[in-house]
């Protein structure tokens, strides 16, 4: 295990050590010598975003795969088997003819389905799983029509596991200016002499409501961290590259130079709602912020989890995850306070607030139609807009 030292003295990284599996020099040609000689598979987009997010650091302490241990006691008792905090299981399934042809204590070379080498595993265990009991845990469901249930359906049923290397980077072509590990967020909050970073997850365009909650935040902290989700979403999900031009214009436009960062998230969206908030939280631990906001149905999908449900359940477990979470109230535009607030601080009715649902944004869009600047910045809309006529 190589551990990274880190310069941000503030906050220590899930575990307390950074970990980085990206190999270069000597050991990056060994083991693709190695690589190139062993037996290969080969993996889908999930599986790469996830082999990445290991090697960075971004899910440190994790150096591979999970073996049974931890993805039991993860899926039981919410925390790896060293007794760690962990909501959310890292695996790499295959079928069960790939899983019959591969050797523990072998190294497998993984290919994305590009034909690209990306990495490989040393194969430490083979085990299978129960599909049912992992939905349940992780999405609180077993509906087949919850996007993050149906692929625990679709996915092989034997799980490998065991400590990765990286060889290649998965390419973010359209977001080179953006790409940070988490060594790398850390360095540069250090020389913003940021001490307190609060981190933003998201995976929609940067509305009021986001901006009026990332704004409250910034009233206590030093610095945000814009960390928007560009990994594998919802195919109605607004793609991420017509987002990422939409941060950059919510920045350049409404927030003070050297107060917001914008730095890519490469995971996959699981959807998981409140055990979802909880690995968000953990990964931008790592990536250096000491707080993290969650809002109003975090990472949730269709009416599956209730509007504080992710707030509720990360409370239970704030204090072993050693990150300030900043847990936000609705927040809307009221037509009679002229301001954005929530049901804090503002006393009318809900006639008077702005709501506009995600398929009616998206629908509007679509179409070509602005949104009311009491939801959106115009700058933001026009580039959405923009963004998905060209699609
Ligand atoms: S998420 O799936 O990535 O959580 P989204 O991009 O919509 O979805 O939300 C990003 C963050 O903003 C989450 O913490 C979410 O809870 C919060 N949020 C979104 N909309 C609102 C709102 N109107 N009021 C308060 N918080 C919100």
């Amino acid at each position: 295990m190589t551990a990274v030292k880190t310069t941000n003295e503030l906050i220590r990284p899930h575990g307390g050590t950074l970990i980085n599996r990206v190999l270069s020099g000597k050991e990056h040609e060994q083991q693709l010598e190695k690589a190139q000689k062993s037996k290969r598979i080969t993996i889908n987009a999930w599986a790469i975003s996830d082999l990445e997010l290991i090697a960075i650091g971004g899910f440190s302490p994790l150096t591979g795969f999970m073996n049974q241990k931890d993805y039991e006691s993860v899926i039981e008792k919410t925390h790896l088997s060293n007794g760690l905090v962990w909501s959310i299981p890292i695996t790499l399934p295959v079928t069960e003819k790939t899983a019959n042809q591969l050797k523990v204590g072998e190294t497998v070379a993984l290919y994305g389905e590009d034909d690209v080498l990306y990495g490989t595993i040393e194969i430490e265990g083979k085990y299978s799983y129960d599909k049912q009991k992992e939905a349940q845990s992780v999405y609180g469901t077993t509906d087949p029509n919850h996007p993050g249930v149906k692929k625990v359906f679709e996915k092989g049923e034997v799980y490998l596991s065991g400590p990765i290397h990286l060889l290649n980077r998965p390419q973010h072509d359209a977001f080179t200016n953006y790409h940070f590990d988490p060594k790398e967020t850390r360095q540069l909050f250090e020389k913003l002499g940021w001490k307190t970073v609060v981190g933003f997850q998201t995976r929609n365009p940067v509305h009021r409501a986001h901006e009026y909650i990332q704004k409250s935040a910034l009233e206590i902290v030093d610095g945000l961290l814009l960390n928007p989700l560009v990994g594998e979403t919802k195919s109605d999900d607004i793609p991420a590259d017509v987002r990422m031009k939409s941060y950059e214009v919510i920045l350049k436009n409404y927030f003070p130079e050297n107060k917001a960062q914008l730095a890519i998230y490469p995971a996959a969206m699981r959807y998981a709602g409140p055990k979802e908030a909880i690995l968000h939280a953990t990964v931008r631990k790592n990536y250096g912020c000491t707080h993290f906001i969650v809002g109003r149905d975090h990472a949730g999908v269709g009416d599956y989890y209730g509007t504080y449900e992710a707030q509720e359940l990360i409370a239970q477990y704030e204090d072993e995850l050693d990150i300030q979470i900043l847990k936000f109230e609705h927040a809307f535009y009221c037509e009679k306070c002229k301001n954005m607030a929530t049901a804090k601080t503002c006393p009318h009715g809900k006639e008077h607030h702005v709501h506009l649902s995600g398929t009616k944004v998206r629908e509007k869009l679509r179409k070509g139609e602005s949104l009311p600047e009491t939801f959106s910045r115009p700058e933001v809309a026009n580039v959405l807009i923009e963004g998905l006529k060209e699609r």
